[in-house]
């Protein structure tokens, strides 16, 4: 049996820092109040024209290296992005223009704060057929450009960045399993009103913004999340022990905390990155990989449980022996 297994990892984050207390002059708002109710002390903003796609390939090149690959070995790049630089040519394509690679599948994944779990699952299903020899993964963001700057419910929640890994065959697992999953009769808590197809009466502002009803959302995303992690473990006959290191969507810290509980991990075994990032969506999952590799916490051999939620609600988990 031929598994896909990640060679490598990698992160950008953009330079400007908007702190709570940058917030604080913005709208009215509290540091106290974001950190008690969220976890998160700062955010990357992206610069005026720096694009999802510039912070991924910042991202991939990173992860590049770090798998000891060159752009002529890549033969499929996924983006996981809900910001994609414009509506078409995809991420994917775009990439594939920087890093100098013809030829290959390149495509974008749109699911939200999961895209880069479903993206990762899809490369995962490539790889291990033979498919494709060495996927790159990638999962960026720019979400500064859909928030706004006025709404205190949403502007101290979400930040930019991108993170990447190189999936590439291997005989010894891998990637163990991946769960997706998705209910669109929530479509109308974490959304944006409009898009390409679905345009504003005449008259009407042209901004789309990430609309959230939190508290609803928090709800649905602590059971459903309990659930996935459960699946995960069950299909896989392993306790819950066996995880070293549970690496989340960093999109709340009651959310991850709750989900560790379930799976009764303690937060040492968690990797968080909200704090100094907040809710980068896709891009959240691999760079929070990305961080625990680099800082040797994650080592060869180690049982990682990545999963997801977000806006659809979309959800997703992925059991993986780095
Ligand atoms: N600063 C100060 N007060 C704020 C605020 C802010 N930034 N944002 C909201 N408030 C206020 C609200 O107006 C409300 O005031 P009221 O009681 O006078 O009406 C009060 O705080 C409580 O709001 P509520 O939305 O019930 O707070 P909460 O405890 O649910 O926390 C979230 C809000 C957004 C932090 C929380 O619901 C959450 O994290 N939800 C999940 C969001 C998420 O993960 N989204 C992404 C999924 S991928």
């Amino acid at each position: 049996m031929m598994y896909s297994r990640i060679a490598g990892t990698g992160r950008y984050l953009p330079e400007r820092v908007l702190t709570n207390q940058d917030l604080e002059k913005i709208v009215d708002t509290t540091d106290e109040w974001i950190r008690e109710r969220t976890g998160i002390e700062r955010r990357h903003i992206a610069a005026p024209g720096e694009t999802t796609v510039d912070l991924a390939e910042k991202a991939a090149r990173q992860a590049m290296d770090a798998a000891g690959v060159t752009a002529a070995d890549i033969d499929f790049i996924v983006v996981g992005t809900t910001t994609p630089d414009v509506i078409f040519p995809n991420c994917g394509c775009l990439l594939q223009e920087r890093l100098g690679i013809r030829g290959c599948p390149a495509f974008s994944v749109e699911a939200a704060c999961s895209g880069f779990i479903y993206a990762l699952a899809v490369a995962d299903r490539f790889v291990a057929a033979g498919t494709a020899r060495c996927a790159l993964v990638i999962g960026a963001e720019t979400l500064s450009r859909i928030t706004d700057w006025n709404d205190r419910s949403t502007c101290v929640i979400f930040g930019d960045g991108a993170g990447a890994v190189i999936l590439k065959p291997s005989a010894e697992p891998g990637l163990l399993s991946c769960h997706l999953g998705a209910d669109g009769t929530y479509n109308d808590l974490l959304f944006t009103p409009y898009g390409t197809s679905r345009r504003p009466e005449p008259g009407m502002p042209e901004a789309s913004y990430i609309q959230m009803k939190g508290n609803e959302v928090f709800k649905v995303a602590v059971k459903t999340l309990e659930r996935l992690v459960e699946e995960t473990v069950t299909a896989n006959g392993i306790d819950s022990s066996a995880i070293d290191w549970l690496i989340p969507h960093q999109a709340n810290l009651r959310i991850i905390e709750a989900t560790a509980k379930r799976l009764g991990m303690p937060m040492e075994r968690v990797i968080l990155t909200l704090r100094d990032q907040g809710n980068t969506s896709a891009a959240s999952v691999p760079m929070a990989l990305d961080t625990a590799v680099r800082d040797g916490r994650i080592k060869r051999g180690d049982l990682l449980l990545m999963e997801a939620f977000g806006g659809g609600f979309t959800w997703g988990a992925c059991l993986a022996r780095y």
